[in-house]
Parts: structure tokens; sequence; C-alpha cells
């Protein structure tokens, strides 16, 4: 199952969300992140330093190594493609490529059979790499933050996927809209929450992730948080779509 965890808006917490959950699933069965950000926050935030001359997304993307040999183990258990700045130079290249839809996809077809689970960090951006992450996944976990304009780019989001599921990729489905650093007594949250579900009447919308310190520091540490704390309350929200993803 390979699932793109995308938003084209910064800082909603999808490189959290892929370490967190990739985490949980890392402990069921061979879970893949793939960074697919130039900001390379999922590859430092995973604990690994890249060389300069080191293979990673950028050599992938542009079919100049393989994927096999750009996929690197974590402390966390996680596997991972990872990457720095140079995709964004990767980005362009690919620009004027025929099929360029599709490089991720064809790349990833030799790792399919070793992981069971792949999960792909999307830039904060709709552009190339966002709609190649959609064109090879499965499926879409779109996180959303409880903060004022939340809502405001999701429109545009949901238009883009839904052009990805009718051009590139029929199999597209959204797995659900993830709330994130929800303060629940407050009224932001609550107004958030309940605009998500309007909007949105036939999406799973999953519990939200309570806003905390600890997932700064978690990343920090290099750790999915249930490995920095044992909080039900932080850990739960990934817990439960770790369990959907495993049932499917
Ligand atoms: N539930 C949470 N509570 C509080 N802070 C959080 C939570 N989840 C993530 N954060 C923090 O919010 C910041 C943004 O998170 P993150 O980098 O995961 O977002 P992103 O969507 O990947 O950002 P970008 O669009 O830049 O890639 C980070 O400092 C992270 O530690
Ligand atoms: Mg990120």
């Amino acid at each position: 199952m390979l699932i793109a965890v995308a938003n084209q808006k910064g800082g909603v917490a999808k490189t959290t969300s892929v370490i967190c959950l990739g985490g949980l699933l890392a402990e069921r069965a061979n879970c893949l992140a793939i960074d697919l950000d130039p900001q390379g926050n999922l590859t430092t935030g995973l604990g690994v330093e890249l060389a300069s001359d080191q293979i990673s997304c950028y050599d992938v993307i542009t079919e100049q190594a393989s994927a096999l040999d750009a996929i690197v183990s974590t402390r966390s258990g996680l596997s991972l493609l990872p990457a720095d700045i140079t995709l964004a130079s990767g980005e362009t290249e690919i620009l004027t490529k025929v099929g360029n839809f599709y490089l991720l996809k064809e790349c990833l077809e030799p790792v399919l059979s070793q992981f069971p689970y792949i999960l792909i960090d999307c830039p904060p951006s709709l552009g190339l790499l966002t709609v190649n992450a959609l064109a090879a996944a499965d499926a879409v976990l779109i996180p959303v933050q409880c903060q004022f304009f939340a809502l405001k780019g999701l429109a545009s989001l949901l238009e883009t996927i839904g052009s990805v599921q009718k051009r590139l990729n029929r199999n597209l489905q959204i797995l659900g809209v993830l709330p994130t650093m929800a303060e629940s007594n407050t009224l932001m949250t609550q107004d958030v929450l309940a605009s998500i579900k309007k909007r949105l009447p036939s999406v799973t919308i999953f519990d939200p992730v309570p806003k905390s310190i600890k997932f700064s520091e978690s990343n920090l540490a290099g750790e999915p948080i249930h490995l920095y704390t044992k909080e039900t309350k932080l850990v739960q929200p990934y817990k439960a779509i770790a369990n959907l993803i495993t049932n499917i």
C-alpha cells in the first residue's frame, strides 16, 4: 500500500505524520518512507545526514540510480529513500521529460515487493513532485492544521487530486483528512473540525492529533512519537490510522 501524505500548505505536520505513522507500520512489516521534499526534513527528522556523494531521491527521479541503491535504514526501524536540496533541481530537470508524471511510479516498481507499506512525504506545493506522488499512490492522507485559514488551500488540493484520478491514476483514493495540532478546548479547533466535516461529508476525518511540544522534541530526537512518549492521547490518532492501513 503506497500512501502519499500531501497538503500544499506548509507546516501542517506532513513530515511528522510520515515519521509517526511510518514508525508504527515498521513494527508490523517493512515500511519505506520516501522524502520527496527538497527541504529534506524527513531525512533529517529520521536522524540521517546525507553525504554529498550519497545516492538520493534526486538521482532516482532523474533516472541516474535505482531506488534500491538509495534506500538506507534508520534507527526507528523505518527504511528511508532520502533527499536533500538537490531534489529541487531534479524537479526542474524532469520538466521536459516525456511521461514525467509517472517517473516516481516507475522508479518504485523494483521496491514494491520488498515493502508492503510505503509512505511519501510530499513538499508544500502542488508541483510536479506532488503530482508524481499522487500518480504513484494508492491513497492520499491529508493532514490539516487546526488553525485559521486551514481550509483555504484544501479546494485546490482536492481539485488536483480529482484531476489525477481522472487523467493519471484512477485507483487513487482519499484515505482521509487528519486534523493536526488540535487544541480541544479552543473555539478555533472546534470551528476547523466542524468546517472540514461540512465541506467533506463523504471523506473520513480521523481523530485529531493534539498540539504538543513532544512532537517537535521527538522530531529532534529522530524518533516516531510512540518511541518518544507513552502518552496515549498523542500516539492513539496515529495508531488508529496504522490499524486501518494494516487491515485494508
Ligand atoms: N501535533 C503537533 N503538535 C505540535 N507541534 C507539531 C505537531 N505536529 C507537528 N508539529 C511541529 O510543527 C512543525 C511543522 O511540522 P512538519 O514539519 O511535520 O510539517 P510539514 O507539513 O511537513 O511542513 P512542510 O510543509 O514545511 O514540509 C514542526 O516543528 C513539528 O515538530
Ligand atoms: Mg515536511
